[in-house]
């Protein structure tokens, strides 16, 4: 007869960790099986820190690799984050001892994806991360399995609430980037240390992963070309708007010609697209498939409730015996994903410019353009008080990216700008 009883080992007993204990505590039968689930072992820093859920009664362990190799527990799930130090350690030590581990970790899936795949492979032991990206939302096992049959294109979305946040509470108070920070750091959707999030570098982890689900590579974060959010100024909302687009964070990873663009930047997207309507702390995913067409999902993409349901979908994997590589393919086969070449990548671009107010400006700037060989699309000048000059903005027609970065190189030479040009994509999703 099966086991019928699954001991678990949590190490990190924050948000997420806490939300789980909570859930499993709640239903301990959540697993399909109907078998019974507990906590049998538990890591954190501080034994004496206030916790929103009662551990008194849970064995302690100071250090998370011993619970992680504890003959206690059958499970171990690591939920202290960071892709080296304990939870790095402590993950290696549990699948080196052939036991099943499930992570909400994507700094570590994105950093050491590979290695710790062979290592859990190599020893029989399943590693699973659906909470790692979209927290509730299930976006890893749509690609890791709803998905297998078809053959993917491109995956496109928001996926860091705190910048959509912060970009959504921006267009909505008029206020600049700095102070909607430091409201959401107060509000607790923002970490003290911003820059994971607001550098891109979160949505950078969680889109190698992704890519590397959808096009059956190992997850590549030297191939993610990386822009944040904290260059974003009002003015741009604003102008962007009035030329029926919003600014959101967008990661994608697509399909080019056999290669994978893997990138994470503003983005301007139409009023009307369903990403632009992508509010607050919400996350939203495009799956581009060749069979499907397209598919969206959006939801929470944090939190303590949805994330912790997201670990219990994979506590309840390894209870019903589902057996998968941990990426498209063994392990030892998995390559790095190919980056697209600069020459191959083709779009369109927004461009902000301030020039003095002067005629024969806009002639210069349409026949710098042409000359380069980019097309514009539409075309706003608009005087903004205080801009110590006039700000004109333009959009391109589709063009090769190294074409429109000759462009506004040239553009940016012009004598009559007072400022160098800002550049910013618009999504084609
Ligand atoms: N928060 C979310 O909504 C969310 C969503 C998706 C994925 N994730 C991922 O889930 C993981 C956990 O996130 P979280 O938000 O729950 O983090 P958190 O609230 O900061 O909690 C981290 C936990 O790890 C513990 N910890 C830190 N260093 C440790 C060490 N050296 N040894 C043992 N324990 C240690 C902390 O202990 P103390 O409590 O004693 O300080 C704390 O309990 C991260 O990988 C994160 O990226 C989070």
């Amino acid at each position: 007869m099966g086991k019928t009883h699954w001991r678990i080992g949590v190490a990190g007993l924050g948000t997420v960790g806490a939300g789980l204990i909570k859930l499993v505590t709640a239903r301990p039968r959540f697993s399909p099986t109907g078998d019974l689930c507990t906590v049998t072992g538990v890591s954190a820093r501080s034994r004496s820190a206030p916790r929103p859920v009662d551990i008194s009664g849970l064995p302690w362990f100071d250090d998370p690799v011993a619970l992680a190799a504890s003959p206690d527990n059958d499970i171990f799930v690591e939920l202290i984050g960071g892709a080296e130090g304990p939870a790095k350690a402590a993950v290696e030590a549990a699948l080196r001892l052939g036991k099943p581990v499930v992570t909400a970790n994507k700094a570590l899936i994105a950093a050491h994806g590979r290695d710790l795949a062979i290592l859990a492979e190599a020893h029989g032991a399943p590693l699973l991360f659906e909470a790692a990206v979209m927290g509730g939302t299930p976006a890893v096992k749509m690609l890791r399995e709803a998905m297998v049959g078809d053959s993917i294109h491109a995956v496109a979305g928001i996926l860091n609430g705190t910048c959509n946040y912060i970009l959504t509470q921006m267009e909505a108070t008029g206020r600049g980037f700095a102070e909607v920070l430091g409201e959401a750091q107060a509000m607790g959707y923002a970490e003290a240390d911003p820059t994971t999030d607001v550098g891109g570098y979160d949505a950078g982890h969680k889109i190698s992963i992704l890519a590397a689900l959808a096009f059956g590579g190992a997850p590549t974060l030297s191939a993610a070309e990386i822009e944040g959010v904290d260059s974003i100024e009002l003015l741009d909302i604003r102008l962007a708007k009035d030329l029926g687009y919003r600014i959101k964070l967008i990661a994608s990873a697509t399909n080019v010609a056999g290669a994978v663009s893997v990138r994470v930047h503003p983005a301007l997207i139409p009023l009307d697209h369903p990403l632009a309507r992508v509010d607050g702390v919400l996350n939203a995913l495009f799956i581009h498939g060749a069979a499907v067409g397209r598919i969206f999902i959006q939801g929470a993409g944090a939190g303590a409730g949805p994330t912790a349901a997201a670990v219990a979908a994979d506590i309840a994997d390894v209870m019903t015996a589902a057996v998968r590589p941990v990426f498209q393919r063994a392990a030892l086969d998995l390559e790095p994903i190919a980056p697209v070449s600069p020459d191959a990548a083709t779009g369109r671009v927004y461009v902000r410019l301030l020039v003095k107010d002067e005629p024969g400006v806009i002639a210069s700037i349409s026949e710098t353009l042409a000359e380069a060989g980019v097309s514009i699309d539409s075309f706003l000048q608009k005087s903004v008080e205080g801009a110590g000059g006039v700000p004109i903005v333009l959009t391109t027609h589709l063009a090769p990216e190294a074409t429109i970065a000759k462009a506004v190189g040239a553009m940016a030479a012009l004598p009559t700008l007072i400022a160098s040009p800002r550049v910013i994509r618009i999504a084609h999703i």
